[in-house]
């Protein structure tokens, strides 16, 4: 029996078009799903650019402007994977045409932003997802499953970091990463993002924070970068750096945990380091992205003399996601994060719900990444539940 298909149009095509693109081609390798993706269109602004890419990476035709793409009736589905200026306009237009809408992180550029969009899905009835994709590595779908049993008992902190080097040369270009503007915070919302997320998803709500920032290079020459991080400069001409280059914040959560978070292109050494420890009354785990198959996990029920961190290679058809790969001890990849996180899109659609995280945790992150923004100008902690009223903004 022929499944049903679902058509997908996306929105850009450099690093996340590319991850994204692989991911909905792999899901049928990979999955039994009872709705297959579509590889519809693909919407970038320069023809040539937009060609090549659709022919490399599969899509079955291209636009020149993403509108287009929203009026065509052959796409049941919207990935936005363009910088974040461009998500709201291109969601809630989605959303108004009836789409189904996939969003890279940060959701929005403000907080006011991101609840515009949320409303217009939940408006619209169709049913959204957000891009936390390093949730779905199955070492951090376990850590989930063993704090969700109590191995670990009531948490007590988290210390979370996301490190990178790629910025700490004076001449890397002001890439569009490090225009407010157009990114709406620095490092903050391109990382920090994640690691709340990691944080929301394993611990729970944030409750108030405090924190700092600091840009260390303050101008850039202008010009533009790769896909390996890789910048060139362009034109001679150079422009003011407008967002933070590393921020650090202190937490408190709503169930009493305490959390320090970390993130910086500025740590030398450290490519991509996504880590995060934590600790509960009875077990602590620790998860390093660049390891990110192994689960650290130290219970205190084991026994005496034979106590410590024990590795987990989270490949065992009891891990969240495994079976569907390869035999136990074959690890899988970065890339594999986001077949899983779009998979669940697939359920969704499917079955006709939101899988988280879905908008509403993309309202909920850009919450706590304006209270951490807040405290930096103020100096004092911010109360999240005070900075949007969350509950009776998102009527939740
Ligand atoms: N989930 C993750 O791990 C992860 C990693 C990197 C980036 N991101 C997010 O993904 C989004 C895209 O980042 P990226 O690294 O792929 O950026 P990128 O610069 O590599 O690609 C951006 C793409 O958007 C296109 N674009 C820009 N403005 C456009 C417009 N107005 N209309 C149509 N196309 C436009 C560009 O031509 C390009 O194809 C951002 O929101 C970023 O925060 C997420």
């Amino acid at each position: 029996m022929s499944k049903k298909q679902v058509r997908i149009g996306m929105v850009g095509y450099k690093f996340m078009g590319k991850a994204h693109s692989h991911a909905f081609r792999d899901i049928p390798f990979f999955f039994d799903t009872d709705v297959v993706p579509i590889l519809q269109a693909i919407a970038g602004r320069d023809e040539q650019g937009v060609r090549q890419a659709a022919e490399k990476m599969g899509w079955a035709s291209y636009e020149t402007d993403w509108r287009r793409l929203i009026e065509r009736d052959d796409i049941d589905v919207i990935d936005i994977v363009t910088p974040n200026n461009t998500h709201a306009e291109i969601a809630i237009a989605a959303a108004e045409a009836g789409k189904h809408i996939i969003c890279e992180k940060p959701l929005a550029l403000t907080l006011d932003q991101s609840l515009e969009m949320l409303h217009a899905v939940k408006k619209a009835g169709v049913v959204h997802m957000i891009c936390h994709n390093y949730r779905f590595a199955p070492a951090v779908q376990f850590a989930k499953k063993l704090i969700e049993q109590g191995r670990l008992g009531k948490i007590y902190h988290i210390r979370a970091t996301f490190l990178q080097d790629w910025l700490m040369d004076p001449d890397f270009p002001l890439i569009w990463r490090l225009r407010k503007e157009v990114s709406g915070s620095g490092t903050h919302g391109d990382l920090g993002a994640h690691i709340i997320d990691l944080a929301r998803f394993l611990v729970g709500e944030f409750s108030e924070v405090i924190g700092m920032m600091e840009t260390f290079i303050k101008k850039r020459p202008l010009g533009d970068m790769d896909i390996h991080l890789k910048g060139r400069a362009e034109s001679g001409q150079w422009g003011e750096v407008n967002v933070d280059d590393a921020t650090a914040f202190l937490a408190r959560f709503e169930n009493g945990a305490l959390g320090v978070f970390e993130v910086t292109r500025f740590s030398r050494g450290n490519r991509a380091g996504n880590r995060f420890e934590i600790n509960g009354e009875r077990g602590s785990i620790r998860w390093d992205m660049e390891n990110m198959n192994n689960l650290q996990v130290y219970l205190e029920d084991d026994e005496p003399g034979l106590q410590g961190f024990r590795t987990i290679n989270c490949t065992e058809v009891e891990h969240p996601y495994a079976a569907s790969y390869w035999p136990a001890g074959h690890i899988i990849g970065y890339e594999h994060t986001f077949i899983n996180l779009l998979v669940e899109m697939m359920y969704g659609i499917s079955k006709g719900y939101s899988p988280a995280p879905n908008f509403e945790d993309g309202v909920r992150n850009q919450a706590v990444l304006e209270a951490v923004e807040q405290s930096v100008r103020t100096g004092k902690w911010v109360k999240i539940s005070e900075l949007l009223k969350l509950r009776e903004l998102i009527g939740g």
